[in-house]
């Protein structure tokens, strides 16, 4: 197995740089430990690379994309940019395209709600006690964010707008396999989500799960319509392992849940491809939350959710298991500690409340 990994890092805008700095770090002390190299080459993507080459998403930065084992992504966006066209604005200029681009249609969106922290959530404790732990696969490369025709045209005098929700059963069959190889890895159950109710798209999607399941009868397989699906999470986290949804869907309840599990700083994600054939996956590793520029350049961002963006690369596109457990531990003891950022603050006396560097640090010093 290879011991050094080529890391293309774009940290972006608002918070970006500063919790990626942490995630260096991070990388620094696995490197370490572990005996690997990491060459980390860091490009300009979303609002920055706008402001110095006039677009979102530089050629130079896909060719360093391209030539590299993972992307490690921070985040996009910001005021500054949103009056610009569209078509240029970071999210949609950059994020959409990378996904496209590198094929990654396979979103991991993990919840977890730690139970030291089910204070933090919206949700009444007595329905989280002892905290969750959900894992939304979401179809990241097709559905309504690409059909085509997609437009806004002018019909008998007004303004007609249009997109398309179009799935191929090939599609479903691939993001089905993800979801039911992540579930047998885990509690054995898995939720299907669609509108079958309504949408075409849903009778297909659900026929589609049903076949692959065949192939996975360890793996518990239930149905959702997505409205129902949106209230049964928020009333009952701990009953979901795996939930599986179509592009759009899954972007709203991935949200939903990062709502219940308390901080969406504590949250990563991982976008892959096709099995590079090794079990090994090109992909790209974000924190679920965004570039929150009301918090920006005031070093207090939480730097978990891109530091377990990082373990998530190691264990999926390198295959350092021992790595990722060993980041994934370091934040969970950092969490008994008390150590807590703003956004998972209560002000009791066994929390100890830090800024983005001290909570880098902490988690840098417990790997071992
Ligand atoms: C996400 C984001 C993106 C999406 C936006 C920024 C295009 O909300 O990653 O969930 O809708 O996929
Ligand atoms: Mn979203």
């Amino acid at each position: 197995m290879s011991n050094s990994f080529k890391i293309a890092v774009l940290a972006g805008d608002g918070i970006g740089p500063e919790v990626m700095a942490g995630a260096r770090q991070v990388l620094d002390k696995i490197s370490e430990t572990q005996g690997v190299s990491f060459e980390c080459e860091e490009k300009l993507v979303g609002g920055a690379a706008i402001d110095a080459t006039g677009g979102p998403l530089p050629e130079d930065t896909i060719k360093t994309c391209e030539e590299s084992d993972a992307i490690l992504f921070g985040s996009v966006g910001g005021p500054k940019w949103e009056s610009l066209p569209p078509e240029i604005q970071p999210e949609r200029g950059a994020l959409l395209p990378l996904r496209k681009h590198f094929g990654l249609f396979a979103n991991l969106r993990p919840a977890v709600c730690f139970p030291a922290l089910t204070h933090a959530s919206p949700v009444k404790e007595d329905r989280i006690a002892g905290g969750f732990d959900v894992l939304c696969v979401r179809e990241l490369t097709g559905g309504i964010y690409f059909g085509s025709p997609k437009s806004i045209e002018e019909q008998d005098g007004e303004k007609v707008a249009i997109d398309t929700m179009v799935y191929r059963a090939s599609e479903v069959e691939r993001i089905a396999h993800v979801a039911f190889t992540a579930a047998a890895k885990r509690d054995c159950r898995l939720t299907s989500i669609d509108k079958a109710n309504v949408l075409q798209n849903g009778i297909l999607w659900r026929e589609v799960v049903e076949r692959v399941a065949a192939e996975y009868p360890d793996v518990k397989l239930d149905h959702l319509y997505v409205d129902n699906a949106a209230m049964q999470l928020i009333a009952r986290p701990r009953d979901f392992d795996v939930v599986l949804a179509p592009n759009l869907f899954g972007d709203i309840l991935s949200d939903e849940m990062a709502m219940i599990a308390g901080s969406l700083g504590m949250l990563s994600s991982a976008s892959l491809g096709k099995s590079k054939g090794d079990g090994l996956y090109f992909g790209m590793y974000e924190p679920s939350g965004g570039s929150a520029p009301d918090i920006a350049g005031q070093g207090i961002a939480n730097p978990i959710a891109q530091i377990l963006s990082v373990s998530m690369m190691l264990k999926f596109s390198f295959g350092l298991n021992d790595a990722a457990d060993a980041i994934d531990g370091a934040v969970r003891q950092v969490i008994d500690k008390g150590y807590r950022t703003g956004d998972i603050y209560t002000g009791s006396d066994d929390q100890k409340k830090v800024g983005t560097v001290e909570m880098s640090e902490a988690i840098v010093n417990l790997i071992s």
